[in-house]
């Protein structure tokens, strides 16, 4: 029986078979957008409710400068920590309805998990644009969510492929990629046999969550 505090062990192998399909989604979506060994350190990344640091410290083991990323939370607290374990990140507590921040400053906005703990439809739509205002015109959104509500958890709402492209970014081009193996299921199944969990992943209904990567259209010159 797994103890409470073990429930995000990095120690676990359940836990290790999850973050494995989220890095391979990832990467699926950044080489998808054009990220490569070549470029990765010139890219400037944004990660939007970055909370402990998200995303970001893993992107500088594929080669991102640490000096170019920026991720911004509501949380003092989780931006303190965020800060004091990867002091070479830019880190600042703000809202993501509001980011302040350039417009087209970044190459890559990245929000991993929070959409989903925003539950007012206008905030989230607002914190899209505002992921969108920041891009450069070839920059794109990495998108990493779940799309289920959680049985256990009341402060986070799931997100549909469809909520994701009609409500959120419409008028943008999508790539998705559906993953994560249940995580309960994962958990248990992954820590015996690590081939069970794939074979089970293969099931579409059991992947919970999306990873996507989002680009806006080109905006049409005006006629003359
Ligand atoms: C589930 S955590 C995900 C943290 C991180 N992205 C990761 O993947 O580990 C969601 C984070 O979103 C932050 N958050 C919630 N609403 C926010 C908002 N309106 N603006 C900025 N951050 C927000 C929370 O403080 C929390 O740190």
């Amino acid at each position: 029986m797994m103890e409470r505090h073990d429930l995000h062990s990095l120690l676990d192998l359940g836990n290790l078979f999850i973050l494995h399909q989220r890095e391979r989604a990832v990467i699926t979506c950044l080489r998808r957008g054009g990220v490569t060994t070549a470029n990765v350190s010139s890219l400037r990344f944004l990660e939007v409710g970055c909370g402990t640091g998200g995303l970001l410290p893993l992107l500088t083991y594929y080669g991102a400068s640490p000096d170019r990323m920026f991720g911004i939370d509501l949380d003092r607290s989780r931006i303190r920590e965020a800060r004091r374990r990867y002091p070479a990140i830019h880190f600042v507590v703000a809202d993501a309805a509001r980011l302040p921040l350039p417009t087209e400053g970044y190459d890559v906005a990245i929000q991993s998990t929070l959409f989903t703990s925003i539950l007012d439809q206008r905030a989230r739509r607002q914190a899209a644009a505002e992921m969108l205002r920041v891009l450069r015109p070839s920059g794109f959104v990495l998108w990493f969510d779940f799309r289920y509500n959680s049985p256990r958890n009341e402060k986070v709402r799931g997100i549909t492929r469809r909520q994701i492209t009609r409500d959120l970014f419409p008028d943008t081009a999508t790539f998705f990629v559906s993953t994560v193996l249940l995580p309960p299921l994962a958990r248990r199944i992954a820590r015996a046999s690590w081939l069970v969990a794939e074979c089970l992943s293969l099931l579409r209904p059991l992947r919970s969550h999306y990873c996507a990567l989002i680009r806006p259209r080109p905006t049409k010159p005006a006629a003359e």
